[in-house]
């Protein structure tokens, strides 16, 4: 029989205690955290990989690829998961992870997410370890610019307006980055792909974290993709004790001292006080 509590209470209360009993707190979250503001998950039932094959979504030769043979579903990629990333607001899980940063309870949040949720809620110190979707980064220099919100809204429209030749994505990508404004060099969004590096002061502070915190929670990650899901492992070596919050169970849970198996928003809107 299953001896898992289903009271929600029951886990409000313990993690509070934790809570309470740590000093170096850290959040570590993926994609299941932003679940509830509209943008779906990468792995599973309606996932992004469901509908789009990372193998050729997800890598720069795949999208190479995509770009000379087929354009147009080059833009309905982009078009998808610009829509989906305009539209989304911070949900409890946000609003209460930058609350507990506010109040002490937190160090920092490292997130594998594109988002930007986790500033937007008011976040402070937040490791981005994927990178930012509303940022571009010059190919030559590495220099990073966050665009304002109406640039993105300004390609979704462009996108969303007529069938994608070729040309008019090319032509759609360089107004998108524009000119770096340190070098001139040509910019890209600074994402993340498969088989790219980590950015290393992201990735170093990262690992700092995990090694220093006494507190690791694990929130909405499916902790398959490297290097990212080194960080609850190296967090519980370190003897940090482990808190997921996942409705399904993951390669993490069977290190957690607590598994609270709620939907994040829904959980943390227990604490929620706005
Ligand atoms: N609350 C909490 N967890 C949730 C929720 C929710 N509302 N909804 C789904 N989940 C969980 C799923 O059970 C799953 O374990 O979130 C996890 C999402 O897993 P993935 O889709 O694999 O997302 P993530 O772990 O962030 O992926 C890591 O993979 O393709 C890449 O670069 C991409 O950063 C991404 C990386």
């Amino acid at each position: 029989m299953d001896s898992t509590p289903r009271d929600p209470a029951f886990y409000v209360e313990r993690l509070k205690g934790l809570l309470q009993s740590s000093s170096r707190a850290v959040a570590f979250t993926g994609a299941g955290v932003s679940e509830e503001s509209g943008i779906p998950t990468f792995r599973g039932k309606g996932g992004l990989w469901d509908r789009y094959p990372p193998s050729l979504y997800a890598n720069p030769a795949g999208l190479m690829l995509l770009f000379l043979v087929r354009p147009s579903w080059m833009a309905a990629f982009f078009s998808d998961i610009l829509d989906s990333l305009l539209r989304a607001k911070p949900n409890p899980c946000h609003r209460v992870i930058a609350q507990w940063e506010e109040e002490g309870f937190i160090k920092a949040v490292i997130t594998q997410n594109v988002d930007d949720l986790h500033s937007t809620a008011g976040s402070v110190n937040v490791y981005e370890l994927h990178g930012n979707a509303f940022r571009v980064r010059c190919v030559r220099c590495g220099d990073r610019e966050k665009l304002a919100r109406e640039r993105l809204l300004e390609t979704a429209k462009k996108l969303n307006e007529a069938p994608q030749s070729r040309r008019s994505l090319l032509r759609l990508f360089f107004d998108f980055g524009g000119s770096c404004r340190a070098c001139g060099g040509r910019r890209r969004p600074d994402v993340v792909l498969f088989g790219e590096g980590l950015p290393q002061e992201e990735w170093d502070r990262a690992l700092r974290l995990a090694t220093e915190a006494d507190l690791f929670m694990v929130i909405g990650t499916s902790s398959l993709v490297y290097p990212a899901a080194l960080l609850p492992r190296i967090a519980a070596e370190s003897d940090a004790r482990i808190v997921e919050i996942n409705p399904e169970p993951t390669p993490v849970s069977s290190l957690a001292a607590l598994r609270i198996p709620f939907p994040a928003g829904k959980f943390f809107s227990l604490f929620d006080v706005s």
